[in-house]
């Protein structure tokens, strides 16, 4: 157990942190196109906010949730996703009294007590952006095109949109009640869990992966023929919007999300490649949910990206991550005063903005070289004793070969002239 992380939980090394970092520039570099702005929020929240704020019956409240109480006795839950966070925190620093739209986003760790498997762990990251306070069917093609954006930019093309509208609280109970009628019927040929949601949440039917539920599902009503006026106008405005910006989507009428807030545009972003985890980004507007957690009657929509998936489906594509550090300067001490002086001299170069190492413990000025070598340094600068006395320093150029004195004052600006050469 103590050499052992939990089960579902993942350590980033350090070989692994370049496509992070990749993925996180990219999203803030979106961001910053569409004017978003960061938001970040606890990882710990009272659990209340959950069950309210993602619903009772969604299989998270149910069964996947880290809660616990904390010392002073209040239920407490590792955030299972970033909306109920990010509204709670709207609504607690009164954002809707001001000019809106409110556009942020989030990147961070979430928790859920799920099955571990590719693509599926207890401990993940997501990038989630939310914006509050516009209904319009333009922002839910902005937040969608800003999603695309996003892993276009990050290498990941060709993806397949998938677009539903799940309804309002106006036409959704009819929708429903048409549903269980469905179902009802045929209660027995379904699932154990389908069986319990028909009662409780019978849109879940919908996209329950079991192939005799699935086949049920392809003959049930469709949604959009239930959908309210409005709902229905909401909808087309979506589709035309995306059209106008190029998005191609594909309507799937049993795309219902598993989280109790959204209600019209429900989307998922799928990568076929990756397996049965292949739903890389998630979201849909949710335009009860500021009300239902304590503040004023707003609307709102946003999306998630499982950052876990989406390497996944980068190394896929690429192969096996790179991870180039990057070194630029690799300094060899032969001897304690040499030791003691190239400390002085890297700590300069680094000042200047060089990617400096060395190597340590007196090693031989061949197991130094191959050091270098490993960390794919491009300069080796070499202090030997005697180098030491003269005043001078031996630069090896270790792509090229060839090598020549400096004299030790002219080190920081032999580094300024390279780097500029190079256009670093
Ligand atoms: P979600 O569909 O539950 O939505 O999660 C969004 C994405 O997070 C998924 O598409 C998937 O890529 C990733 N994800 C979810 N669970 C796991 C897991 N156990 N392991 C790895 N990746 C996972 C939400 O969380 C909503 N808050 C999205 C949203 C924001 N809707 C409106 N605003």
């Amino acid at each position: 157990m103590l050499t052992q992380r939990p089960r579902g939980m993942h350590d980033i090394l350090p070989q692994e942190a370049s496509l992070w970092h990749e993925i996180e520039e990219a999203a803030r570099r979106i961001c910053a196109r569409y004017g978003f702005s960061e938001v970040r929020t606890p990882i710990l929240e009272h659990t209340e906010l959950f069950q309210r704020g993602v619903g009772e019956n969604t299989d998270i409240v149910e069964k996947e949730m880290y809660t616990f109480n904390d010392r002073g006795g209040r239920s407490m839950t590792l955030r299972p996703e970033g909306t109920a966070g990010a509204v709670r925190a709207y609504v607690e620093h009164k954002f809707y009294g001001g000019p809106q739209p409110i556009k942020w986003f989030y990147l961070g760790p979430m928790f859920r007590y799920e099955r571990p498997q590719a693509g599926r762990q207890r401990q993940f990251h997501q990038f989630g952006v939310e914006v509050f306070g516009v209904a319009d069917p333009a922002v839910d093609a902005e937040v969608i095109a800003l999603g695309l954006d996003f892993l276009e930019d990050i290498g990941l093309e060709g993806l397949r949109l998938e677009l539903n509208s799940v309804g309002c609280p106006q036409c959704r109970p009819m929708y429903r009640e048409r549903l269980q009628a469905y179902y009802r019927p045929l209660r027995e040929q379904l699932c154990e869990d389908c069986r319990d949601r028909l009662e409780r949440n019978p849109l879940r039917l919908l996209d329950c992966k079991r192939e005799t539920c699935k086949a049920l599902a392809e003959r049930a009503p469709r949604i959009e023929e239930a959908l309210c006026e409005e709902c229905r106008a909401h909808d087309e405005g979506v589709h035309r919007h995306l059209e106008a910006a190029g998005i191609a989507y594909e309507i799937n009428p049993r795309l219902v999300r598993g989280l109790d807030y959204y209600t019209r545009t429900a989307f998922e972003v799928v990568e076929d490649g990756i397996g049965a985890q292949g739903t890389v980004l998630g979201g849909g507007r949710y335009n009860g949910l500021v009300e239902e957690l304590g503040g004023p009657s707003v609307p709102g929509i946003g999306f998630a990206a499982g950052l876990e998936r989406l390497i996944l489906a980068l190394e896929q594509r690429r192969g096996e991550g790179t991870s180039e550090t990057g070194v630029d300067v690799f300094g060899i001490a032969l001897g304690d005063e040499a030791s003691v002086e190239l400390t002085g001299w890297l700590r300069r170069l680094r000042a200047l903005g060089c990617r400096a190492e060395r190597g340590f413990e007196g090693k031989s000025l061949k197991a130094q070289l191959k050091a270098a070598d490993r960390l794919g340094a491009r300069w080796a600068l070499i202090l030997g004793e005697e180098e030491r006395r003269r005043g001078v320093v031996m630069v090896k150029d270790l792509a090229g070969g060839e090598q020549r004195e400096l004299p030790v004052l002219e080190v920081e600006s032999w580094w300024k002239e390279t780097e500029h050469g190079t256009g670093r």
